[in-house]
């Protein structure tokens, strides 16, 4: 697997608070001058990501190998679709996606098993970083039950699991050379960006 410099990933279990994160990196990023920057999510908001959307929210079925192959459609739009991740990391932008490869070798993992995630995945690029938000899966239901409906893995008997799958999938990561920092998502809004803001720094494109 390939390292994409100037491109890192926020991931954790539902309610783990990356989207609020996302949103405290932007006002961190707009004060500052450089680097250019490019904050993304997904799924996206693609026609791909869309119709993921759709499934999440169970508006539509579909079986977990569909939603795998889906999952890692929309990631190779957005990553390779004009002014996607891999042109805007290449040209010098620092990109942040609020979840990527690691979701699905997590989520998918559970959801359907067997080797289909890593195999949809294996050509991917790894990330040059990874910020792993770690929180008590009761603590991230709790904070995902004020948002309203549920999505499909918004379960209490799925989160439980999704942390332990994080733990044993990050460690191949980082022996590939992706930097991995686990961050207590536990504390404040404020607290918490200080510690993600810390693992950012490590990246060369925000020490030069
Ligand atoms: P997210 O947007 O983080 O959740 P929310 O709708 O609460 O803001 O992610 C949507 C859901 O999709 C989340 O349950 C994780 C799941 N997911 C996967 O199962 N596989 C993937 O590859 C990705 C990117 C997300």
């Amino acid at each position: 697997m390939n390292i994409l410099r100037n491109f890192a990933v926020f991931e954790g279990g539902d309610g783990s608070g990356t989207s609020t994160q996302m949103e405290l990196l932007r006002k961190r990023l707009e004060a500052r001058s450089s680097p250019p920057f490019f904050l993304t999510s997904e799924p996206t908001d693609g026609p791909i990501g869309r119709l993921i959307r759709s499934a999440l929210g169970g508006d539509i079925s579909l079986r977990p190998e569909t939603a795998a192959r889906l999952f890692a459609a929309d990631r190779g739009e957005h990553l390779y679709a004009a002014g996607g991740i891999a042109e805007r990391a290449g040209r010098g932008e620092l990109v942040v996606s609020d979840r990527y490869i690691p979701s699905s070798l997590v989520y998918q993992g559970l959801a359907c098993g067997g080797d289909l995630p890593g195999i949809l995945n294996g050509d991917f690029p790894a990330p040059e970083l990874i910020v792993f938000f770690d929180l008590a899966s009761e603590t991230a239901l709790e904070r995902v039950k004020k948002r309203g409906k549920r999505e499909i893995y918004e379960y209490p008997e799925f989160q439980a699991r999704v942390g332990e799958g994080y733990r044993r999938i990050l460690p191949a990561f980082e022996e590939r050379g992706t930097l991995v920092f686990t961050v207590d998502a536990s504390g404040s809004p404020e607290e918490v960006a200080g510690e993600v803001w810390r693992a950012l720094s490590r990246m060369p494109i925000l020490k030069a």
